[in-house]
């Protein structure tokens, strides 16, 4: 069995009543219940939330430590959060994949959400395709080898 790990920062435990014209009326419930439905055939989905940044880069050492590839939504994060960055050149480091999903475009909202510190050494990114984007993540975690 391999373990995804679908990482959400703060705030992200409000979806679905949080700014619904930006994030949509999805729960974050509803997301990892779409995940576990397009998961294929022996692939877990670890799906967590934290407000805590020391708690977020603790789960980014044990992807680190596990192998577990992750999909990350860093939230507010993105923006300011050099420890965050650091733990995910770890994990990316560990030659284990970040997938740096937004729900929203940042580039087309305030010019502080412009700047993500991350995706300089994550994986990819995905943004703006709302919640799809993490079933897309998980798409591309689990393509068949090429
Ligand atoms: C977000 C975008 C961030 O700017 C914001 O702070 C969030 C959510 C998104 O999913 O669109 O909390 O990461």
């Amino acid at each position: 069995m391999t373990t995804v790990l679908v990482l959400n920062g703060p705030n992200l435990q409000r979806l679905g009543t949080r700014e619904p014209d930006i994030y949509g009326s999805e729960t974050l419930d509803d997301v990892r219940e779409a995940l576990v439905a397009a998961a294929p055939d022996g692939v877990r989905i670890d799906l967590r939330q934290t407000d805590d940044e020391a708690t977020l880069i603790g789960w980014l050492h044990e992807a680190a430590d596990t192998g577990s590839a992750v999909i990350l939504n860093p939230a507010a994060f993105t923006h300011y959060s050099y420890a965050v960055r650091d733990a995910a050149a770890i994990v990316v480091g560990a030659e284990v994949p970040v997938i740096e999903v937004h729900i929203s475009n940042p580039q087309a909202r305030e010019e502080f959400r412009h700047t993500s510190v991350l995706s300089g050494v994550v994986t990819g990114t995905i943004a703006g395709l709302g919640t799809n984007g993490y079933l897309l993540a998980l798409a591309h975690l689990t393509r068949p080898p090429a």
